[in-house]
């Protein structure tokens, strides 16, 4: 593994002096145990934006530790170039510079298949890695999340503000944009206060132009950004991108780069929280690390808090491994309980697609020739400054689609609320298969589930975390993610073969037009089916009634003190939306401003 550079890295391109400034009692020796006011695990989505906030206040102390390295040390100009972003995909699966290479247990839903849970090791996490798809959720979906946690602090009009804090929105550029590609958004619900760039691609897919067309003919209508609290009809998606440089905007660009010389902000990157260490009244006083760089682990201690925002697998895996957990679990590898938490690990959550790919006679962008890559660089412009999906749709599934769902996938869609989205098309405009033919037109569309039941877990193997955790995301194992996924690929189906998609649909090159019954597409959907990366909720949050709660509200660990987890593992559940990301940033600046009035 080629990790770590960690203070080298700072020391040659950024403000050394002011990195291991005087606050930090080991400015001498990065290998040495040193105290911080806050020690925040995971240099992440979450992670970085809560250092960023956390050290705004002067002489408060604020330690980040990361796995992992700034991108561009590890993978060149795959984080920071948009159109790249597939290419990152694919090398954080197996890469172990880059990511984690998890694999999940063998699927039942998926025929036994083992598949990969992709997950950045990178400074920014997989904000650095993603498709930088940019929404907030609805209404209904945070009412139901205010009750679940009772907390109406969580309402829309609460968490607006918080949504807006980090937002530097810049319109889109109809220089460079095909006049038919008009994003549209509703300029009450943008800000510009933040560091986070949000904005649409220079360049518009020509495919998302034909769907919008198309979806619109099929009675999906033309919506805005979805930023405002609805999440239902088509549009073209504003993306965490930078305008002005063409890049990716992610929390390492916007929460860490600029702040890397605050005096009392420390990055320990290329290293691993291995423990966090409780007193004998359960209050977390710091982290045991180990870092490639140094001889021996180390600890670093909390004053105030210890904050977990090391992602959906690790944030349970290192409460595990720390005491926190399944009493019976933890047994099993003589783990000392510290907390008996039995939600631990429990309600991972995900969105699931399954592609569709046809013959058309609209070019593959090229994103290739010396051409893309001038106007990329010299003009922040061309194919190359879009990630591919750059174009949603979200509907309940309409009624004509819906006769042959179970009685029980009635009832269970029923008890959403009203404005929660249960599935989305999402565009893609390349072939997903391999073996097709050069110089052919191709392009794709998801269906991905906006409202899953499938319910997972993870679980450790051993008191390390240097092992990987068993995940067992559980995909298509409830009868309404199949029957949601049914229903919603026939319905694409209807609308690529309907008369305003004829002047560009060729025929449908995956699955192929010979799988006709369900039960043929339903083998399709076990070879096919896979995660968009989207997983939630191991940690979930809840009231102090709930026994599988294990976070309240503001994010603290239930069962000890001076412990908590804030990232996409907290909450509640998966809310709907084609980018989570937005509600990570959302709940890390809630919860910063939660932690600096000491609630
Ligand atoms: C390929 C891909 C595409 C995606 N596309 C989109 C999209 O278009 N839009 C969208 O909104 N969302 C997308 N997502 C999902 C979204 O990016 C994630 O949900 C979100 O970034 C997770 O944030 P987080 O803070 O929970 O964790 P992360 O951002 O994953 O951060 C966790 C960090 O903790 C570090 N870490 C873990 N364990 C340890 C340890 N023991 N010691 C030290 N460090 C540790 C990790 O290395 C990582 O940097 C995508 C995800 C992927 C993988
Ligand atoms: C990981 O990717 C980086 C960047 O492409 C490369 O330098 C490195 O050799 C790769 N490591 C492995 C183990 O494949
Ligand atoms: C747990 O402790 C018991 C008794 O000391 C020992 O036999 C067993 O091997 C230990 N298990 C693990 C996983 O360390
Ligand atoms: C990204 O880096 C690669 C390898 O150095 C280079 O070939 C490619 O042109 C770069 N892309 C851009 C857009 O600059
Ligand atoms: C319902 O199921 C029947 C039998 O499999 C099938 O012919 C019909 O097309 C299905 N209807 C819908 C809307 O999926």
């Amino acid at each position: 593994m080629a990790l770590p550079r960690l203070i080298l890295s700072l020391a040659v391109c950024l403000a050394p002096a002011q990195v291991w400034a005087a606050a930090v009692s080991h400015a001498t020796d990065p290998c040495r145990s040193a105290s911080f006011d806050y020690v925040i695990v995971g240099g992440g989505t979450s992670g970085l934006t809560l250092a960023n906030r956390l050290s705004e206040t002067p002489g408060v102390t604020v330690a980040i530790i990361e796995a992992g390295t700034f991108p561009e040390n590890v993978v060149g100009n795959l984080s920071a170039v948009p159109a790249y972003a597939g290419r990152l995909e694919a090398l954080a699966e197996t890469n172990l510079s880059a990511g984690w290479g998890f694999r999940t247990a063998p699927q039942p839903g998926l025929g036994g298949t083992v598949a990969p849970f992709v997950r950045a090791k990178l400074l920014g996490g997989c904000s650095s890695i993603n498709f930088a798809a940019y929404s907030r959720a609805s209404k209904g979906s945070l009412q139901k999340f205010a009750d679940a946690v009772g907390d109406q602090s969580y309402t829309w009009d609460n968490v607006l503000p918080y949504y807006k804090k980090s937002m530097l929105f810049t319109p889109p550029n109809s220089a460079t944009r095909f006049p038919n590609a008009t994003p549209s958004y509703d300029p009450a619900y943008t800000a510009r206060r933040g560091p986070l760039d949000v904005t649409y691609p220079a360049y518009g897919e020509a495919w998302g132009t034909w769907v919008a067309r198309g979806l619109t003919a099929a009675g999906l209508p033309r919506a805005g950004a979805f930023i405002t609290g609805t999440l239902n009809g088509n549009t073209f998606q504003v993306l965490t991108l930078n305008p002005r440089t063409g890049h990716r905007a992610s929390s390492d660009t916007a929460f860490l780069r600029p702040v890397l010389s605050r005096n009392n902000l420390v990055l320990f990157d290329g290293t691993l929280a291995e423990r966090v260490l409780f007193d004998s009244s359960k209050t977390a006083t710091g982290v045991s690390v180990s870092s490639t760089k140094c001889p021996a682990a180390f600890t670093l201690s909390a004053r105030k808090e210890v904050i977990l925002s090391a992602g959906v697998i690790q944030s349970p895996q290192l409460l595990m491994v720390s005491g926190v957990g399944p009493a019976a679990a933890l047994a099993q590898y003589n783990i000392t309980v510290v907390a008996d938490r039995p939600g631990v690990g429990q309600g991972l959550v995900d969105h699931i697609l399954i592609p569709l790919t046809w013959k058309t006679n609209l070019a593959i962008p090229d994103t290739a020739s010396p051409a893309s890559v001038n106007a990329f660089n010299t003009a922040e412009t061309g194919p190359l400054t879009n990630p591919g999906g750059d174009f949603a749709a979200l509907e309940k599934i309409p009624a004509a689609f819906r006769t042959n769902f179970s009685a029980s996938t009635t009832a269970t869609l029923a008890a959403l609320p009203a404005d929660w989205p249960e599935v989305e098309y999402l565009i893609s405009p390349f072939a997903v298969s391999p073996g097709a033919t050069p110089g052919q037109g191709y392009s794709s569309l998801f269906v991905v589930l906006q409202a899953p039941q499938s319910v997972g877990t993870v679980g450790i193997v051993s008191a390390s975390m240097a092992d990987a955790p068993v995940i067992n995301p559980n995909w298509l194992t409830a009868q309404a993610d199949i029957d949601v996924l049914l229903a919603g690929f026939k319905r694409i189906r209807a609308f690529a073969a309907s008369s305003a998609m004829a002047p560009v649909v060729q025929g449908e090159f995956l699955p192929g037009a010979q799988l006709q019954t369900d039960a043929q597409i339903l083998e399709y959907f076990k070879l096919a089916a896979t995660s968009i990366h989207h997983g939630h909720a191991t940690c979930k949050m809840g009231k102090a009634s709930d026994p599988s709660a294990v976070v309240g509200p503001t994010g603290k660990v239930y069962g000890v003190k001076n412990l908590r987890v804030i990232d996409s593992a907290s909450f509640p559940f998966l809310l709907p939306g084609p980018g989570p990301q937005t509600h990570i940033y959302m709940l890390a600046e809630k919860l910063a401003d939660a932690i600096k009035s000491r609630n």
